[in-house]
């Protein structure tokens, strides 16, 4: 996952830390691929490249880009073929079997332009195939962060980073691009957390936590976890995140 349109940076350590579990949830997307040996696959947003491994060892020869420096170096370093790109911008014509791509694509807010450098990439027949967040996702987090922001004068659609769409509205940009839907789905999936919410507010909410002044940035965050705990925090301090995820497959014709 990377930074595309938003204000977003990433620690390859942090992320693994307060979201390896991204890439082990990212199994039922794979699956819905299901890679075959010898296929050459594009995976579009890497990150530090765990997710892009399990499909090498699937036996598909990968190409991995990311945004990010940082992530394309920890993916090189697990020795995958990772390269700097911005998903907006994807720089292949006419050769791959599919695009894959695991909880990045909210992060773009113009579908469109990642969508026709899907099309150009695929050979004809091939699929583009992936899962992120959709509409409602993270919609109580965004909640405790909108009340916090409010109270120091602040409204967070002017810091709102993501896209999250429906089943109908990213449908009809695949279409419109000329692709055939596959399956489609939005499904509820609370995540449970290896660690404290505060840690997944500043893995992922740097957007947010920037329009902050940096002296209330700390007290920033503990507002909000204090607005969030009755919802997302369990009885033995477990804290769970309410992503919902939309899950595609598409075919170029
Ligand atoms: C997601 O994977 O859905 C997600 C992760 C961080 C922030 C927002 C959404």
């Amino acid at each position: 996952m990377s930074k595309e349109q938003s204000r977003q940076s990433w620690n390859p350590e942090d992320y693994e830390r307060n979201a390896g579990f991204v890439s082990d949830l990212g199994a039922g997307a794979v699956d819905l691929l299901a890679p075959k040996a010898g296929e050459r696959i594009l995976d579009l947003g890497c990150g530090h490249g765990k997710l892009t491994e399990k499909l090498v060892a699937m036996g598909a020869d990968v190409v991995a880009i990311d945004a990010s420096a940082e992530q394309v170096e920890g993916a090189r370093a697990r020795g995958l073929d990772a390269h700097v790109m911005n998903a907006s911008a994807l720089a292949f014509e006419n050769q791959f079997d599919a695009v894959f791509s695991n909880a990045v694509l909210h992060w773009i807010k113009d579908p469109g332009s990642v969508i026709e450098g899907v099309k150009r990439a695929l050979i004809p027949g091939g699929r583009f195939v992936g899962e992120f967040g959709g509409a409602g996702n993270v919609a109580r987090v965004a909640l405790g962060v909108e009340r916090v922001m409010e109270k120091r004068g602040l409204a967070i659609a002017d810091y709102w980073p993501w896209y999250f769409p429906s089943v109908e509205n990213y449908g009809g940009h695949l279409q419109a691009a000329g692709l055939t839907l596959g399956h489609m789905e939005l499904f509820a999936r609370p995540t449970p957390l290896p660690g404290d919410i505060i840690g997944w507010l500043e893995t992922f909410g740097e957007s947010f936590i920037t329009a902050i002044p940096k002296a209330e940035q700390k007290t920033f965050l503990q507002d909000v976890r204090d607005d969030l705990a009755p919802d997302l925090k369990d009885d033995q301090g477990v804290w769970s995140v309410d992503y919902v995820r939309l899950r595609f497959q598409a075919f170029l014709p």
